[in-house]
Protein backbone atom coordinates (compact mmCIF):
# COMPACT_ATOMS: atom_id res chain seq x y z
CA UNK A 1 0.00 0.00 0.00
CA UNK A 2 1.63 3.42 -0.55
CA UNK A 3 0.30 6.82 0.59
CA UNK A 4 -0.55 10.06 -0.99
CA UNK A 5 1.89 12.92 -0.13
CA UNK A 6 -1.01 14.59 1.77
CA UNK A 7 -1.68 11.38 4.31
CA UNK A 8 2.15 10.61 4.28
CA UNK A 9 2.77 14.61 5.50
CA UNK A 10 6.03 14.40 2.66
CA UNK A 11 7.49 13.72 -0.04
CA UNK A 12 8.79 10.05 0.60
CA UNK A 13 6.77 7.73 -0.44
CA UNK A 14 5.95 5.42 2.62
CA UNK A 15 5.02 1.82 1.43
CA UNK A 16 4.74 -1.20 4.39
CA UNK A 17 4.78 -4.90 3.86
CA UNK A 18 6.79 -8.24 2.50
CA UNK A 19 4.89 -7.66 -0.63
CA UNK A 20 6.62 -4.08 -1.42
CA UNK A 21 10.09 -5.37 -0.89
CA UNK A 22 9.60 -7.80 -3.32
CA UNK A 23 8.50 -5.72 -5.64
CA UNK A 24 11.95 -4.11 -5.17
CA UNK A 25 13.72 -6.72 -5.00
CA UNK A 26 12.16 -8.01 -8.57
CA UNK A 27 12.73 -4.69 -9.73
CA UNK A 28 16.43 -4.91 -8.58
CA UNK A 29 17.08 -7.98 -10.58
CA UNK A 30 15.15 -7.61 -13.53
CA UNK A 31 16.82 -3.83 -14.68
CA UNK A 32 19.85 -5.64 -14.09
CA UNK A 33 19.07 -8.06 -16.48
CA UNK A 34 17.10 -6.76 -19.07
CA UNK A 35 19.83 -4.74 -19.07
CA UNK A 36 22.18 -7.66 -19.69
CA UNK A 37 20.04 -8.89 -22.31
CA UNK A 38 19.31 -5.86 -24.46
CA UNK A 39 22.85 -4.07 -24.11
CA UNK A 40 23.78 -4.59 -27.67
CA UNK A 41 20.87 -1.90 -28.82
CA UNK A 42 20.06 0.91 -27.77
CA UNK A 43 16.91 0.96 -25.37
CA UNK A 44 14.70 3.11 -23.01
CA UNK A 45 13.37 2.48 -19.30
CA UNK A 46 9.94 4.25 -18.95
CA UNK A 47 9.01 4.78 -15.02
CA UNK A 48 5.28 6.31 -15.65
CA UNK A 49 4.73 6.69 -12.08
CA UNK A 50 8.18 7.55 -10.91
CA UNK A 51 7.51 8.47 -7.32
CA UNK A 52 10.45 10.84 -4.96
CA UNK A 53 13.61 8.20 -5.88
CA UNK A 54 13.26 7.35 -2.38
CA UNK A 55 10.81 4.88 -0.09
CA UNK A 56 10.51 4.68 3.43
CA UNK A 57 9.61 0.99 4.18
CA UNK A 58 7.50 -0.09 6.78
CA UNK A 59 8.24 -4.19 8.11
CA UNK A 60 6.97 -6.29 10.31
CA UNK A 61 6.55 -5.03 13.73
CA UNK A 62 10.12 -6.19 16.28
CA UNK A 63 9.42 -7.98 19.77
CA UNK A 64 9.44 -4.15 20.83
CA UNK A 65 6.03 -3.50 19.09
CA UNK A 66 8.44 -1.17 16.92
CA UNK A 67 8.14 -0.97 13.22
CA UNK A 68 11.27 -1.35 11.62
CA UNK A 69 11.01 1.83 9.46
CA UNK A 70 14.06 1.93 6.36
CA UNK A 71 14.72 4.36 3.57
CA UNK A 72 15.66 2.78 0.08
CA UNK A 73 16.10 3.79 -3.43
CA UNK A 74 12.75 3.56 -5.28
CA UNK A 75 12.26 2.40 -8.90
CA UNK A 76 13.73 5.44 -10.56
CA UNK A 77 16.76 5.41 -8.69
CA UNK A 78 17.12 1.87 -8.96
CA UNK A 79 16.79 2.08 -12.84
CA UNK A 80 19.69 4.32 -12.63
CA UNK A 81 21.50 2.18 -10.30
CA UNK A 82 21.13 -1.43 -11.71
CA UNK A 83 22.23 -0.16 -15.20
CA UNK A 84 25.41 1.70 -14.22
CA UNK A 85 28.08 -0.19 -15.47
CA UNK A 86 26.18 -1.10 -18.90
CA UNK A 87 24.66 2.35 -19.58
CA UNK A 88 25.78 3.25 -23.03
CA UNK A 89 22.85 3.76 -25.26
CA UNK A 90 20.23 3.70 -22.92
CA UNK A 91 17.57 6.45 -22.26
CA UNK A 92 15.83 6.48 -18.34
CA UNK A 93 12.48 8.72 -18.59
CA UNK A 94 10.80 9.15 -15.00
CA UNK A 95 7.67 10.83 -15.42
CA UNK A 96 6.42 11.90 -11.65
CA UNK A 97 2.82 14.31 -12.00
CA UNK A 98 3.34 15.32 -8.08
CA UNK A 99 5.21 18.56 -7.85
CA UNK A 100 6.20 17.45 -4.41
CA UNK A 101 7.69 14.42 -5.25
CA UNK A 102 9.37 15.76 -8.17
CA UNK A 103 10.93 17.88 -6.96
CA UNK A 104 12.42 15.55 -4.85
CA UNK A 105 13.11 12.99 -7.52
CA UNK A 106 14.77 16.40 -9.77
CA UNK A 107 17.63 16.78 -6.70
CA UNK A 108 18.20 13.15 -6.35
CA UNK A 109 19.03 12.78 -10.14
CA UNK A 110 20.96 15.89 -10.21
CA UNK A 111 23.21 14.82 -6.53
CA UNK A 112 23.76 11.74 -8.48
CA UNK A 113 24.67 13.61 -12.51
CA UNK A 114 26.78 15.90 -10.53
CA UNK A 115 28.45 13.93 -8.10
CA UNK A 116 28.13 10.27 -8.86
CA UNK A 117 26.14 7.68 -7.23
CA UNK A 118 27.77 5.77 -4.63
CA UNK A 119 28.94 1.91 -4.95
CA UNK A 120 30.88 -0.62 -3.47
CA UNK A 121 33.98 -1.99 -5.12
CA UNK A 122 36.02 -4.72 -3.97
CA UNK A 123 39.35 -4.23 -2.51
CA UNK A 124 41.47 -6.36 -4.52
CA UNK A 125 44.75 -7.48 -3.41
CA UNK A 126 47.23 -8.11 -5.78
CA UNK A 127 48.73 -11.60 -6.10
CA UNK A 128 51.95 -12.01 -7.33
CA UNK A 129 54.00 -15.21 -7.99
CA UNK A 130 56.94 -16.37 -10.09
CA UNK A 131 56.00 -18.02 -13.96
CA UNK A 132 57.77 -21.55 -13.80
CA UNK A 133 58.46 -21.39 -17.17
CA UNK A 134 59.41 -17.54 -17.78
CA UNK A 135 60.70 -17.67 -13.69
CA UNK A 136 59.10 -13.77 -13.95
CA UNK A 137 57.17 -11.99 -11.90
CA UNK A 138 53.87 -11.96 -12.57
CA UNK A 139 50.76 -10.55 -11.28
CA UNK A 140 47.30 -12.03 -10.86
CA UNK A 141 44.45 -10.31 -12.24
CA UNK A 142 41.37 -11.02 -10.63
CA UNK A 143 37.81 -9.50 -12.16
CA UNK A 144 36.59 -6.34 -10.75
CA UNK A 145 33.65 -7.14 -8.53
CA UNK A 146 31.12 -4.49 -7.29
CA UNK A 147 28.15 -4.70 -4.90
CA UNK A 148 24.99 -1.89 -5.78
CA UNK A 149 23.68 -0.92 -2.66
CA UNK A 150 19.89 -1.20 -1.34
CA UNK A 151 19.68 1.86 0.67
CA UNK A 152 21.02 4.88 0.42
CA UNK A 153 22.70 4.96 3.62
CA UNK A 154 24.33 1.70 3.31
CA UNK A 155 27.64 1.30 4.56
CA UNK A 156 30.32 -0.90 2.86
CA UNK A 157 30.77 -4.38 3.76
CA UNK A 158 34.27 -6.05 5.38
CA UNK A 159 37.02 -6.25 2.15
CA UNK A 160 34.70 -3.36 0.12
CA UNK A 161 35.22 0.36 -0.04
CA UNK A 162 32.91 3.22 -1.39
CA UNK A 163 33.60 4.92 -4.77
CA UNK A 164 31.29 6.88 -6.62
CA UNK A 165 30.36 5.93 -10.31
CA UNK A 166 28.66 7.96 -13.16
CA UNK A 167 25.68 6.88 -15.60
CA UNK A 168 26.08 7.20 -19.09
CA UNK A 169 22.57 7.04 -19.45
CA UNK A 170 20.40 9.98 -20.64
CA UNK A 171 18.11 10.81 -17.90
CA UNK A 172 15.17 12.39 -18.62
CA UNK A 173 12.70 14.14 -15.88
CA UNK A 174 9.55 14.90 -17.10
CA UNK A 175 6.43 16.50 -13.87
CA UNK A 176 2.94 15.38 -16.02
CA UNK A 177 0.39 13.23 -15.91
CA UNK A 178 1.29 10.02 -17.52
CA UNK A 179 -2.03 10.67 -19.45
CA UNK A 180 -0.64 13.60 -21.15
CA UNK A 181 2.86 12.84 -22.07
CA UNK A 182 2.84 9.23 -22.67
CA UNK A 183 2.00 10.05 -26.65
CA UNK A 184 4.97 12.24 -26.72
CA UNK A 185 7.20 10.05 -25.31
CA UNK A 186 5.98 6.99 -27.55
CA UNK A 187 7.12 8.88 -30.88
CA UNK A 188 9.89 10.93 -29.63
CA UNK A 189 11.73 8.23 -27.64
CA UNK A 190 10.35 4.93 -28.77
CA UNK A 191 9.97 5.22 -32.36
CA UNK A 192 12.71 4.58 -35.10
CA UNK A 193 15.13 7.20 -35.50
CA UNK A 194 16.64 7.89 -39.30
CA UNK A 195 19.40 5.34 -39.27
CA UNK A 196 18.69 3.63 -35.90
CA UNK A 197 16.12 0.70 -35.27
CA UNK A 198 13.16 1.13 -32.63
CA UNK A 199 14.47 1.25 -29.55
CA UNK A 200 14.13 -1.31 -26.97
CA UNK A 201 11.37 -0.74 -24.22
CA UNK A 202 10.99 -1.27 -20.99
CA UNK A 203 7.54 0.02 -18.88
CA UNK A 204 7.29 0.41 -15.36
CA UNK A 205 3.86 1.54 -14.56
CA UNK A 206 3.20 2.10 -10.40
CA UNK A 207 0.30 4.10 -9.90
CA UNK A 208 -1.47 4.24 -6.35
CA UNK A 209 -4.19 2.72 -7.91
CA UNK A 210 -6.35 2.60 -10.86
CA UNK A 211 -4.26 3.40 -14.57
CA UNK A 212 -6.56 4.04 -17.97
CA UNK A 213 -6.14 0.90 -20.39
CA UNK A 214 -7.23 2.50 -23.01
CA UNK A 215 -4.73 6.15 -22.19
CA UNK A 216 -1.63 4.28 -21.22
CA UNK A 217 -2.06 0.46 -21.00
CA UNK A 218 -3.17 0.24 -24.79
CA UNK A 219 -1.08 2.24 -26.15
CA UNK A 220 1.99 0.17 -24.88
CA UNK A 221 0.36 -2.87 -26.01
CA UNK A 222 -0.38 -1.48 -29.70
CA UNK A 223 3.83 -1.07 -29.03
CA UNK A 224 4.35 -4.52 -28.14
CA UNK A 225 1.88 -6.21 -30.43
CA UNK A 226 3.50 -9.83 -29.84
CA UNK A 227 6.93 -8.33 -31.32
CA UNK A 228 9.90 -8.68 -29.10
CA UNK A 229 11.50 -4.84 -27.85
CA UNK A 230 8.26 -3.90 -25.64
CA UNK A 231 8.16 -4.87 -22.16
CA UNK A 232 5.89 -4.54 -19.26
CA UNK A 233 5.76 -4.44 -15.55
CA UNK A 234 2.46 -3.34 -14.15
CA UNK A 235 1.31 -3.02 -10.84
CA UNK A 236 -1.54 -3.81 -10.92
CA UNK A 237 -4.13 -3.01 -7.73
CA UNK A 238 -6.99 -5.18 -7.31
CA UNK A 239 -7.92 -3.15 -3.96
CA UNK A 240 -8.72 -0.28 -6.04
CA UNK A 241 -11.17 -2.16 -7.98
CA UNK A 242 -12.66 -3.41 -4.85
CA UNK A 243 -12.97 -0.49 -3.51
CA UNK A 244 -15.37 0.96 -5.92
CA UNK A 245 -17.44 -2.70 -6.45
CA UNK A 246 -20.62 -1.57 -4.94
CA UNK A 247 -20.30 1.87 -5.19
CA UNK A 248 -22.02 3.94 -8.12
CA UNK A 249 -19.02 4.49 -9.89
CA UNK A 250 -18.32 0.86 -10.02
CA UNK A 251 -19.14 0.88 -14.31
CA UNK A 252 -16.72 3.94 -15.05
CA UNK A 253 -14.13 2.39 -12.94
CA UNK A 254 -14.49 -0.93 -14.68
CA UNK A 255 -14.47 1.09 -17.61
CA UNK A 256 -11.19 3.04 -16.96
CA UNK A 257 -9.39 -0.55 -16.02
CA UNK A 258 -10.33 -2.22 -18.64
CA UNK A 259 -11.30 0.03 -21.73
CA UNK A 260 -14.78 -1.97 -22.00
CA UNK A 261 -17.74 0.80 -22.89
CA UNK A 262 -20.02 1.48 -20.43
CA UNK A 263 -23.07 0.19 -22.12
CA UNK A 264 -21.15 -2.93 -22.29
CA UNK A 265 -19.92 -3.21 -18.65
CA UNK A 266 -23.40 -5.06 -17.26
CA UNK A 267 -23.03 -7.70 -19.85
CA UNK A 268 -19.46 -8.33 -19.80
CA UNK A 269 -19.00 -8.41 -16.18
CA UNK A 270 -22.58 -10.43 -14.57
CA UNK A 271 -19.97 -13.39 -14.51
CA UNK A 272 -17.34 -11.90 -13.32
CA UNK A 273 -17.16 -11.87 -9.11
CA UNK A 274 -13.79 -12.94 -7.54
CA UNK A 275 -10.75 -11.43 -7.36
CA UNK A 276 -9.30 -13.95 -9.33
CA UNK A 277 -11.84 -13.65 -12.43
CA UNK A 278 -11.49 -10.28 -12.14
CA UNK A 279 -7.59 -10.75 -12.63
CA UNK A 280 -7.66 -13.14 -15.41
CA UNK A 281 -9.75 -11.41 -17.17
CA UNK A 282 -7.17 -8.35 -17.73
CA UNK A 283 -4.55 -10.97 -17.92
CA UNK A 284 -6.31 -11.97 -21.00
CA UNK A 285 -6.21 -8.35 -22.75
CA UNK A 286 -2.68 -8.25 -21.84
CA UNK A 287 -2.02 -11.66 -23.70
CA UNK A 288 -3.85 -10.40 -26.62
CA UNK A 289 -0.55 -8.40 -27.16
CA UNK A 290 2.06 -9.86 -25.01
CA UNK A 291 2.69 -13.60 -25.37
CA UNK A 292 3.84 -14.07 -22.08
CA UNK A 293 2.08 -12.68 -19.48
CA UNK A 294 3.58 -13.93 -15.61
CA UNK A 295 2.22 -12.76 -11.80
CA UNK A 296 5.14 -12.05 -9.88
CA UNK A 297 4.27 -12.83 -6.23
CA UNK A 298 1.04 -11.97 -3.86
CA UNK A 299 0.98 -10.75 -0.79
CA UNK A 300 2.33 -13.32 1.98
CA UNK A 301 -0.60 -12.24 4.52
CA UNK A 302 -3.09 -13.76 1.15
CA UNK A 303 -3.11 -17.47 2.95
CA UNK A 304 -2.55 -16.61 6.35
CA UNK A 305 -4.81 -13.46 6.86
CA UNK A 306 -7.52 -13.70 4.02
CA UNK A 307 -9.83 -11.14 5.14
CA UNK A 308 -8.07 -8.40 5.92
CA UNK A 309 -5.87 -8.74 2.64
CA UNK A 310 -8.46 -9.14 0.47
CA UNK A 311 -8.37 -4.97 0.19
CA UNK A 312 -4.73 -4.39 -0.27
CA UNK A 313 -3.75 -6.84 -2.74
CA UNK A 314 -2.19 -5.96 -5.69
CA UNK A 315 0.06 -8.02 -8.32
CA UNK A 316 3.21 -7.52 -10.25
CA UNK A 317 2.43 -8.24 -13.50
CA UNK A 318 5.18 -9.08 -16.12
CA UNK A 319 4.22 -8.79 -19.34
CA UNK A 320 7.41 -9.82 -22.24
CA UNK A 321 7.57 -11.02 -25.86
CA UNK A 322 11.15 -12.57 -24.63
CA UNK A 323 11.62 -15.88 -23.23
CA UNK A 324 15.00 -15.70 -22.04
CA UNK A 325 13.21 -12.48 -20.05
CA UNK A 326 10.86 -14.56 -18.93
CA UNK A 327 13.22 -17.70 -17.81
CA UNK A 328 15.88 -15.14 -16.04
CA UNK A 329 12.80 -12.96 -14.61
CA UNK A 330 11.88 -16.47 -12.56
CA UNK A 331 15.61 -17.82 -11.76
CA UNK A 332 16.04 -14.41 -9.55
CA UNK A 333 12.09 -14.63 -8.59
CA UNK A 334 12.93 -18.17 -6.91
CA UNK A 335 15.96 -16.46 -5.11
CA UNK A 336 13.23 -14.14 -3.34
CA UNK A 337 10.35 -16.37 -2.99
CA UNK A 338 11.47 -16.95 0.67
CA UNK A 339 10.58 -13.50 1.47
CA UNK A 340 7.53 -12.96 -1.18
CA UNK A 341 5.53 -15.97 0.09
CA UNK A 342 6.63 -18.07 2.90
CA UNK A 343 7.72 -21.48 2.20
CA UNK A 344 4.25 -23.00 1.63
CA UNK A 345 4.12 -22.26 -2.16
CA UNK A 346 6.43 -23.44 -4.64
CA UNK A 347 8.03 -21.74 -7.95
CA UNK A 348 5.79 -22.99 -10.13
CA UNK A 349 2.46 -21.87 -8.23
CA UNK A 350 4.42 -18.69 -7.46
CA UNK A 351 5.47 -17.33 -10.91
CA UNK A 352 2.67 -18.43 -13.21
CA UNK A 353 3.45 -18.30 -16.95
CA UNK A 354 -0.50 -17.75 -18.32
CA UNK A 355 0.18 -18.53 -21.69
CA UNK A 356 3.19 -20.50 -22.36
CA UNK A 357 3.76 -19.74 -26.32
CA UNK A 358 1.29 -18.12 -28.60
CA UNK A 359 0.40 -20.61 -31.78
C1 LIG B 1 3.22 3.96 -6.08
S1 LIG B 1 3.90 5.54 -6.27
C2 LIG B 1 5.34 5.28 -7.20
C3 LIG B 1 6.43 4.58 -6.50
C4 LIG B 1 7.65 4.40 -7.36
N1 LIG B 1 7.33 3.80 -8.64
C5 LIG B 1 8.66 3.54 -6.65
O1 LIG B 1 8.55 2.30 -6.73
O2 LIG B 1 9.57 4.07 -6.02
C6 LIG B 1 2.84 6.27 -7.46
C7 LIG B 1 3.25 7.67 -7.87
O3 LIG B 1 2.49 8.07 -9.01
C8 LIG B 1 2.24 9.45 -8.92
N2 LIG B 1 1.08 9.68 -9.81
C9 LIG B 1 -0.23 9.54 -9.51
N3 LIG B 1 -0.97 9.76 -10.61
C10 LIG B 1 -0.10 10.01 -11.62
C11 LIG B 1 -0.27 10.28 -13.01
N4 LIG B 1 -1.47 10.36 -13.56
N5 LIG B 1 0.84 10.48 -13.75
C12 LIG B 1 2.06 10.41 -13.20
N6 LIG B 1 2.29 10.17 -11.89
C13 LIG B 1 1.21 9.97 -11.11
C14 LIG B 1 2.00 9.69 -7.45
O4 LIG B 1 2.24 11.05 -7.10
C15 LIG B 1 3.00 8.74 -6.82
O5 LIG B 1 4.20 9.39 -6.53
Amino acid sequence: MCLSSAEAGSAIIRVRGKTNKAKYEFLRSYYTIWNQITKTRSRVIIDTHAGSGIVELKGDKNLFNKSNIQLIYGSPLLAILKTLKISKNLTIILNESDLERFNELKKYTKELMTNGIRIFKKELKEFRYKSLETKRQRKLKKKQEWIFPETPNAKPPIGYIEVRDFTKAEIILYKKKIEEIIDEILLKYLKKSDKNEEPIALFFVDPCGIVSWSEIIEKICKRSNKKEGTELILNWSWEAINRNLNSPSKNSVLNKVYGTPINRIDEEFREIIKMNQFLEKYINQLREYFKYVVRIGVPKDRKIKPKLSQYKKYFLLLCTNNKSALSLAGHKAEKIKDRMRGNFLNMKKFIRASEKVDK
